[in-house]
């Protein structure tokens, strides 16, 4: 699947923000299965340096929140204000552990990429975060996982040099699963990404030194065992 904004955009100043697989490409793929709007108030809930919070300011005309942990909002400020994107992007330090800071019911959507299975493996999250979003919003992530969950949990051989307690990659089912039971939410959409391949090579091109350490995983991987998992639904 093309990705026609993330294809055209400046490929040096996404490879520089990047930090992870391409999030501008895996959030133009999320977006053709939601309904946007110009105007629409939009939640990007880890958005580290900003792309994917981006794309949704500069192609849908959203008013987006991006919120992160690790990312200074001062350091995203300078960024979308550079690019003329200060009025539409708000910048926020959050933690999403925490509770957020929003009223009940004040976003259209919720979105996040490859930041949620740092936060929302936990079943208490998705209640949490839902009641910021309005009665027939949305809520919408992709993040790695895997193809199969590992039998009973252990990581193959050739992937354990890489893992660490914050790999937090399980499977479409298992995430599925998390999400099912959670009755505020009606799931539409549930599948393993076509972009995933893309977004990991753009990464493996990024000069950002996680990314240059990635690369060795990934050839260890060999496409064996990666996927990238969305989920979206629909706040009854
Ligand atoms: C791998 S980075 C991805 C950043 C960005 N979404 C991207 O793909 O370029 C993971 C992001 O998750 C954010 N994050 C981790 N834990 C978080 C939390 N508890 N609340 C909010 N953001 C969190 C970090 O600040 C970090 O920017």
């Amino acid at each position: 699947m093309r990705t026609p904004f993330t294809d055209d955009y400046d490929d040096d100043f996404l490879l520089r923000t990047m930090m992870g697989p391409n999030a501008m490409r895996i959030m133009e793929e999320l977006t053709s299965f939601l309904p946007i709007e110009p105007g629409m108030r939009i939640l990007d809930l880890g958005c580290g340096m900003g792309i994917s919070s981006i794309l949704l300011a500069e192609k849908h005309q959203a008013t987006v929140f991006a919120a992160d942990l690790w990312i200074s909002p001062t350091d995203n400020h300078r960024r979308f204000e550079a690019l003329g994107l200060s009025q539409r992007i708000i910048p926020l330090a959050a933690d999403a552990t925490q509770g957020l800071p929003f009223a009940d019911g004040y976003f259209d959507m919720l979105v996040s990429v490859d930041a949620y299975q740092y936060f929302g493996t936990d079943e208490a999250m998705l209640p949490g975060l839902l009641r910021h979003v309005k009665p027939g919003g949305r809520v919408a992530v992709a993040v790695p996982g895997l193809r199969r969950d590992f039998p009973h949990g252990e990581v193959p051989p050739e992937l354990r040099p890489f893992w660490g307690p914050d790999m937090h990659f399980y499977s479409l089912a298992w995430w599925r699963e998390l999400w099912a039971g959670e009755r505020g939410l009606r799931l539409e959409s549930c599948r393993e990404m076509d972009c995933h391949r893309q977004a990991w090579a753009d990464w493996l091109r990024s000069p950002n030194p996680h990314a240059q350490g990635d690369v060795p995983m990934m050839e260890a991987e060999a496409g064996n065992h990666f996927a990238l998992i969305q989920l979206t639904g629909r706040k009854v």
